[in-house]
């Protein structure tokens, strides 16, 4: 028997604009996208926005439904919208802003188990690292250089 310690590193921002141009331009994408998020249920709005490698912006929100989980998330809603226009593209960056439309979120929000797993599959598509942003509607700014820092053990098509 032994026992096996996994570490994870991300890097903490106070604010975006200690961030690179192109990362704020990002998130911005994401902030506008969050604007037509769909969430009458949650009241939680989340938008997420892809910088692909040929510099395109793909950008997706949560769209909920009255049958709760036949909704989707913002961040799976953008990867597969990028996965279904530009399959032959890699995503280098996601950014993604989330919170509450009752109270301003100022905690980096980040994405759900499920998103994780769905991003995770892009990464090992593409062998080559997606960088993961994340804040609340102000404040911190948290970075992952690559899904695997917020999926460890993850489940992929090497296993099948
Ligand atoms: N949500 C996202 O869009 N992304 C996440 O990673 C977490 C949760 C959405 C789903 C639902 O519409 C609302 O936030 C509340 O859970």
């Amino acid at each position: 028997m032994k026992k096996v310690k996994l570490e994870t590193e991300l890097t903490v921002y106070d604010a975006l604009d200690q961030l690179p141009k192109d990362v704020i331009e990002l998130m911005n994408k994401a902030k506008e996208a969050r604007k037509n998020a769909y969430a009458p249920y949650s009241n939680f709005s989340v938008g997420a926005a892809i910088r692909l490698d040929n510099n395109k912006i793909v950008t997706g929100n949560n769209q909920e439904n009255a049958s709760y989980p036949s909704g989707l998330c913002a961040e799976r809603t953008a990867i597969f919208a990028a996965g279904a226009n530009f399959p032959k593209s890699k995503i280098v960056t996601m950014a993604i802003i989330a919170g509450s439309n009752e109270k301003e979120t100022d905690s980096p929000i980040p994405p759900c188990g499920a998103c994780r797993q769905s991003i995770a599959e892009y990464e090992v598509k593409q062998n080559a690292p997606i960088a993961i942003y994340f804040m609340g509607v102000k404040g911190k700014v948290v970075k992952s250089d690559s899904l695997a820092n917020l999926l460890p053990l993850i489940f992929d098509r090497t296993q099948l």
